[in-house]
């Protein structure tokens, strides 16, 4: 069998109401220009999902990462959804699409990506995660829990195909550039980068053994783009599982921990990351706490069987009640910081304007 590619590429191109949610007929739209694709065999499936704000187009077909026709046709989806949310006067119209005309990728365009392509195996359990009101740097800590931390991924230490580490392909996006690191000998070093989750993120995860790979996360962050504040950069991640990889349930656990994140309020505050299911996708308290999502599906034959709403789950309550908890504390900061960004993060809000008002005042 041909190798399969999953797609995920995710735009917000309209709120409602303001930044909480999505309107129903964006989805519509959506499956409505994507239905055909699917029935002409140009894609083998697709989903429509949202995340707060944001549309998430998850799409499976045969033509490899950063394939033009893909990432054209997810470009006019988005274009005529900005339509619909026009008509609606949503909140927002259009806010990721940063460019007019499609130039062979969406990259660098606002959109958010994740690829993958590999030979679907025996059984092929995927789980995708979106999030919104942060930003890319959101998956740093969870990813290095999965892929290397064995106090939460039993499998690194107990199965053989796993116990040599995985491989992190880490992106500066002040430089432009990438590194990677293998763990578990690079593991501090891997740290010292990723820790830093405003420059430093990982892009793809490689299992040493074999170099297959094993997770990739959107890395677009759209105030490098449009050298300015215009929307938060809404990261989306896929992770491969099971057999010879992390189990899903390893997969999930990092995210009983609701780590801070940036991205709340305005783009330019920090907060807890809080697992919902999708109906509870909808970040509407101080336009937050920020909030993910996680999809699960067995591919078959390319074929997207789910969404399973994994978060959807009990076992995850006290992660939200401690999350709401912490939303609390950090509230009660107002604007300081570290609940308000540091000034790296914010030269690209609308705050220096204000400052500059006052720059002749300084003695
Ligand atoms: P696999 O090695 O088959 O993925 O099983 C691991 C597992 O699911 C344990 O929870
Ligand atoms: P989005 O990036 O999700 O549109 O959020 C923008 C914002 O600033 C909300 O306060
Ligand atoms: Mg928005
Ligand atoms: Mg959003």
């Amino acid at each position: 069998m041909a190798k399969i590619t999953v797609s995920v590429i995710k735009a917000d191109v309209g709120g409602y109401v303001g930044h909480c949610s999505m309107h129903p007929d964006l989805i519509a739209t959506a499956e409505t220009r994507l239905g055909p694709q699917k029935e002409s065999g140009r894609l083998i499936d697709f989903k429509v999902l949202c995340c707060g704000d944001d549309l998430e187009l998850i799409m499976t077909h045969t033509f490899g990462v950063e394939d033009e026709a893909i990432h054209r046709l997810a470009w006019d989806v988005f274009v005529e959804c900005t339509e619909t949310a026009r008509k609606l006067k949503l909140y927002g119209v259009g806010q990721d699409l940063l460019k007019d005309a499609f130039t062979g990728t969406i990259k660098g365009m606002g959109p958010g990506v994740a690829e993958m392509e590999f030979e679907e195996r025996k059984s092929e359990p995927i789980v995708i995660f979106m999030a919104d009101k942060t930003s890319p740097g959101a998956w740093n800590l969870p990813l290095f829990k999965i892929f290397a931390d064995p106090f939460n991924t039993a499998g690194i230490v107990i199965d053989p195909s796993m116990h040599e580490g995985f491989k992190f392909k880490i992106l500066d996006i002040r430089a432009g550039k990438s590194i990677t690191l293998s763990c578990p000998e690079e593991m501090y070093d891997l740290l010292m980068f990723i820790g830093s989750t405003g420059r430093y993120l990982v892009k793809d995860i490689y299992r040493k053994t074999d170099g297959e790979i094993a997770a990739t996360a959107s890395t677009q962050k759209l105030s490098l783009i449009a050298g300015k504040y215009v929307g938060k950069d809404d990261p989306v991640m896929i992770v491969r599982c099971q057999s010879g990889l992390p189990a899903v349930g390893e997969v999930l656990e990092p995210f009983s921990f609701p780590h801070l994140v940036s991205g709340w309020m305005r783009g330019s505050h920090c907060g807890p990351l809080m697992p919902v299911s999708f109906c509870e996708a909808n970040p509407s308290r101080f336009d937050g706490p920020p909030r993910v999502i996680a999809a699960g599906f067995q591919l078959s034959d390319g074929k997207l069987v789910g969404p399973r709403d994994i978060f959807a789950d009990v076992s995850f309550d006290e992660a939200r009640k401690e999350a709401n908890r912490v939303a609390n504390y950090m509230r009660r900061h107002g604007p300081f910081e570290p609940h308000r960004l540091g000034p790296e993060d914010m030269e690209y809000t609308t705050m220096p304007h204000i400052m500059e008002k006052l720059k002749d005042r300084f003695e």
